[in-house]
């Protein structure tokens, strides 16, 4: 693993973000469980998302479907017959590598040469059986990507919200997938979270029409990445996926590339559908999925565009962005709205009951509003450094003259400038920070 990636795989167990998953019974592969810290910036980005492409739009309407569907809805979408991987298995160490990952005929794994089988398709689905009987009849898949869900929802929607064309509908949720090469700690495992969109428009009269839609949607990628995710721009660029290795539905695709540790990768995709999946269920249903615009009473399935991001490649690249190390010591450059703790509170010292009695009141007054951490162990520099680790943008201490003037001494994290802030307008002072940018220095 490459050295930042070690480090941040470290710093993640060490200070509670993120760990191996099942640890205490020899671990799973691939598999990682969200600590105290990791849930809260988990959460903080999920909310991000909302509230940027649910909340404050008034075009885009949420759901949240069960994740495990009818079987026939992973026929209709084409996942049956085509959401598959090449797979080629070492006969020596019966290691199993994705074909089309393979550099030569060398096992990446024992080192063996040509000793792979012959390519075999692998379907990515996990499957499981609904009810008491294992049979094939009671088949069912834990779903692999959130989308379909929307397409098979779209006609409640229709029906019971005051939806016109052009709306999105947007979910978060998690999606499965038995990759045959996990790893990259968050980037590629086999359980996930996703949060889609299906942009719903007029069928396209000329290419023009749906590249204006779909251009508006990369500048919306673009945006998500620079100013809620805060990471910097320089490190994400754009790759238009040849015909060739285009999902089966899709009929542009773009990938949004992040210069991660390992290499230029895919963080997130952005695809024309066209009306492949309304088309598909409407058929495999029989249920008519058109709608019917309210001016001119015409009826067409629309077409589809779909920005797809994934919630952990998400939280990996916040974390590989934000890594520092200064004069040895590490600091998290989270961006303030998605630290997971907004604000420390110290008492300059623990033996003080004045002070210690000011900091909690303080922190509790805080916490109603925030993820807040009250501390009073070791000196103040170990405390500001064990909150520069986590991220913490803000470390408010209440010191002796706390107690004459009403005020408190605040520290940047990204700054280290220090502040006196009256008590009563912290909150204040706090929020117009988070709802600022981070300052890099
Ligand atoms: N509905 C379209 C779709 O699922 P995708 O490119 O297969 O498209 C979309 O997946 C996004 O989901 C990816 O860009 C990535 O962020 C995330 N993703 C996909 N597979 C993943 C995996 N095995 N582990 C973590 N994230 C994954």
């Amino acid at each position: 693993m490459n050295d930042l990636m070690e480090k941040v795989v470290a710093l993640c167990k060490r200070r509670g973000f993120i760990y191996p998953g099942s640890e205490i019974y020899g671990g799973l592969s691939n598999s990682w469980d969200f600590g105290p810290l990791g849930v809260e910036l988990k959460n903080n980005i999920k909310e991000a998302w909302w509230k940027r492409f649910v909340q404050n739009r008034e075009d885009i309407v949420g759901l949240d479907a069960a994740l495990i569907m009818n079987p026939k809805v992973w026929e209709a979408s084409g996942h049956v017959a085509n959401f598959t991987d090449p797979l080629k298995e070492c006969k020596k160490c019966h290691g199993r590598f994705r074909a089309d990952h393979l550099k030569d005929e060398t096992c990446p794994s024992c080192g063996a040469k040509d000793s792979f089988t012959e390519e075999k398709v692998f379907n990515l689905m996990f499957k499981t059986f609904i009810g008491p009987a294992e049979e094939s009849a009671n088949v069912a898949y834990f779903r692999p990507e959130t989308a379909q869900a929307i397409f098979v929802d779209f006609k409640n929607i229709l029906d019971t919200m005051r939806v016109r064309v052009p709306f999105g509908i947007a979910q978060v949720g998690k999606a499965f997938r038995n990759e045959i090469t996990p790893g990259n700690f968050l980037f590629r495992v086999r359980e996930f979270e996703q949060m889609e969109i299906e942009y719903f428009f007029t069928p396209p009269k000329a290419d023009n029409d749906w590249a204006k839609e779909f251009d508006k949607w990369v500048s919306e990628v673009h945006s998500w990445i620079k100013d809620d995710l805060g990471l910097d721009p320089k490190k994400v660029s754009e790759y238009e996926v040849p015909d060739s290795d285009r999902a089966h539905y899709s009929k542009k695709t773009i990938d949004f590339m992040f210069d991660f540790p390992f290499g230029k990768e895919e963080l997130y995709g952005l695809a024309y559908r066209g009306d492949f999946d309304l088309k598909s269920h409407q058929e495999s249903s029989g249920q008519n999925l058109k709608y019917r615009d309210p001016k001119t009473g015409e009826e067409f399935l629309p077409h589809v565009i779909e920005p797809s991001f994934g919630v952990d490649r998400s939280v990996l690249e916040v974390l590989l962005d934000s890594y520092f190390e200064e004069d040895g010591k590490i600091k998290l450059r989270i961006k303030p709205s998605l630290a997971p703790i907004k604000v420390a509170v110290f008492p300059l010292l623990s033996n003080k009951p004045d002070l210690v009695n000011l900091a909690r009141k303080i922190y509790l007054d805080l916490r109603k509003i925030y993820m807040v951490v009250l501390d009073e162990r070791g000196n103040i520099g170990g405390r500001y450094a064990a909150q520069d680790e986590i991220g913490t943008p803000f470390c408010v201490t209440v010191d002796f003259q706390s107690l004459e003037d009403v005020m408190v001494t605040v520290r940047d994290r990204d700054t280290g400038r220090q502040e006196r802030v009256k008590i009563d307008e912290l909150k204040n002072f706090i929020q117009e920070k988070l709802n600022g940018n981070r300052n890099r220095t």
